[in-house]
């Protein structure tokens, strides 16, 4: 008695036993999106139309007749030839929300050939439903060095400034004998103002800029062995002269005074042979 009764709402409710399932997808903006839609239609009168928002329609596949693309629509719909499944094209922002496909039947006995687009068929059910977020790229990241500061010959303390158009962090990081750790633990992070993500962390030795959405990612990078073997003066134009600098500074101006007394000597000892 079970399996007649189910097969007699499956027979009441022909749409809703074949199974209507939501997708949820994320798509990255100027993409295309495919939308499946499979429906067994043996009676060849039902209709099945693609929907955004319950509101606007999409495209109408009629039996027997060629489907049809309503005019908001028009150029961005490319039949795949499978089902009732077609793909829309070059999804923008403003293309997120809920897309259907729905089935259902016209009143009355007009023939279906004579059906406007414009003519509303009564609904059936849903057999598809699809979630769609559309996310915009990320821009670019880029990783700069902020300053260097040597503290001993085996140790320097680096700053990093991971910036994009419109968002920036910044993080310090202490290097004993080429090891690396970030100043309170782990990664830095931050949630830009356009809900993407910014982090700074440090993987193998290298400092890492990282700029990601749920659909896309950008990101920079800088060997830490790198910087902190170079002095502080090329990379630091804010961080004033370092002390790597000053006693290469020192040394030198040493170093020529000692040449200097030394030619000097030696000159006096050649004028007093003269004399
Ligand atoms: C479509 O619906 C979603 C929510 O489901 C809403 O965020 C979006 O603004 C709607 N888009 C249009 C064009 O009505
Ligand atoms: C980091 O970069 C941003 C954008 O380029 C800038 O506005 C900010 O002042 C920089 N911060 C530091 C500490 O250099
Ligand atoms: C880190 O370095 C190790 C050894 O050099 C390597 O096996 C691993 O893949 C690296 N990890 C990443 C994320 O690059």
């Amino acid at each position: 008695p079970w399996v007649t009764l189910l097969f007699a709402v499956s027979l009441l409710h022909p749409c809703e036993a074949q199974g209507s399932r939501v997708t949820a997808v994320l798509v990255q903006e100027g993409e295309d999106l495919l939308l499946e839609a499979e429906y067994n239609n043996p009676e060849g009168f039902f209709i099945v139309w693609w929907r955004f928002n319950k509101t606007v329609n999409l495209v109408r596949f009629v039996p027997r007749i060629e489907p049809a693309v309503f005019p908001d629509f028009t150029g961005r719909i490319e039949f795949t030839g499978k089902g009732f499944s077609v793909k829309l094209k070059n999804l923008q922002l403003a293309d997120s929300g809920v897309y259907t496909a729905e089935v259902g039947h016209y009143g009355g006995d007009r023939p279906l050939g004579d059906r406007p687009l414009g003519d509303r068929p009564l609904g059936d059910g849903t057999l598809a439903e699809y979630k769609v977020t559309v996310q915009a790229p990320v821009s670019p990241v880029k990783l700069s060095v902020v300053s260097v500061v040597s503290r001993s010959s085996a140790s320097c303390d680096l700053t990093v400034n991971c910036s994009t158009q419109d968002s920036h962090i910044s993080s310090t990081f202490t290097c004993v004998d080429g090891a690396c750790s970030q100043e309170g633990g782990g990664g830095r992070s931050e949630v830009t103002t356009s809900g993407a993500s910014l982090q700074v962390y440090l993987l193998n030795s290298s400092i890492v800029c990282h700029h990601s959405n749920q659909v896309h990612w950008t990101k920079d990078f800088k060997g830490t062995q790198h910087v902190c073997c170079q002095h502080a003066g090329s990379e630091a134009p804010s961080a004033g002269p370092s002390v790597y600098l000053v006693k290469i500074v020192v040394f030198s101006v040493g170093l020529i005074i000692m040449v200097a007394a030394v030619i000097t000597v030696h000159l006096m000892e050649k004028l007093h042979k003269h004399k």
